[in-house]
């Protein structure tokens, strides 16, 4: 496995590639959701290709006060992680930024609502590094997960509207036997946290089984959530909002290609989870 740390040394490791190659932007900190994503990518490079794994803790993405300094970055073990995974191509970059930039990716639409709405600046942060993953590496392909259902839509559009000539790959998330999905903020989570924090699948497997029941109305729905997540102490809502499956706008009534998406607090940590209702 190779390993890059100086942009000039990626554009200088492109230039002289020569096999199909796929991308995974992580923030590291990897657990079985990511590498899951690095299986799907090695399925897609084929066994010559090139699977690319980014670490890059973006300061552009976390709001003010959010958690960007204590965000674990546990580099020698994902390290191991990766060259275990058979990554051939490990992108840590300390040198991503000039202390004076004035250019932004911004996508203006799928962006607005979710955790759009509660986290301002935090797509914008998203696409611009995304993009200049994409500038620097060049990668035929780039998988993410559907964890982050809003940020895989985002990143679709921007690839549309700016003709990035790359496949974007969506993976379906990744569970604890508990229903749990795995993050990296779940290691904030104290012994009981852990435990209220299936309260997100919770909601949203009762939410699934009204609608399968015939439930269509979505306020109906959206307070059956609430109630389930109401029953863990230490858990707040951020959002809970059920929307269409592809332009994210909020429903009224339930109709097919309905996603349920929420953001709940458990004590400080804030998780996100999604689930296909229809
Ligand atoms: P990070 O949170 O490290 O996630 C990296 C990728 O792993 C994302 O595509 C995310 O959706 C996926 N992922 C996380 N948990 C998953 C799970 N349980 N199952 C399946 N996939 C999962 O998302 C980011 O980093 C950043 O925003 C990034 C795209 C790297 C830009 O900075």
């Amino acid at each position: 496995m190779r390993v890059i740390e100086a942009t000039e040394a990626a554009q200088t490791h492109v230039r002289e590639r020569d096999t199909k190659s796929v991308l995974v932007p992580t923030m590291g900190a990897l657990h079985r959701g990511h590498l899951k994503l690095i299986h799907v990518a090695r399925e897609h490079a084929g066994k010559d290709g090139e699977v690319a794994v980014s670490i890059f803790v973006n300061p552009l993405q976390f709001e003010p006060g959010s958690d960007f300094e204590k965000y674990p970055r546990p580099e020698a073990a994902d390290e191991k992680l990766c060259e275990e995974a058979g990554v051939n191509l490990l992108f840590r970059p300390r040198d991503m930024y000039f202390d004076d930039r004035s250019v932004y990716i911004e996508e203006t639409s799928l962006s607005s609502g979710l955790c759009g709405a509660m986290r301002p600046g935090h797509f914008r942060g998203v696409c611009t590094v995304v993009a200049k993953l994409f500038n620097l590496l060049t990668p035929d392909a780039a998988v993410f997960g559907e964890k982050d259902y809003q940020q895989l839509a985002v990143i679709r559009r921007m690839v549309r509207d700016l003709n990035f000539p790359i496949e974007i790959i969506g993976v379906p998330t990744v569970r604890e036997a508990d229903g749990l999905a795995l993050s990296s903020r779940n290691q904030y989570l104290n012994a009981d946290e852990r435990t209220q924090a299936t309260v997100l699948y919770r909601a949203m497997t009762r939410v699934k089984e009204l609608a399968d029941g015939g439930q269509k109305s979505v306020r109906e729905l959206i307070d059956a959530a609430k109630g389930v997540i109401a029953s863990a102490k230490s858990a707040r809502v951020d959002y809970v909002a059920i929307v269409d499956a592809v332009n994210l706008h909020s429903l009224e009534t339930l109709r097919p290609n309905a996603v349920i998406a929420l953001a709940v607090f458990i004590g400080k940590t804030r998780l996100i989870d999604n689930l296909r209702l229809t």
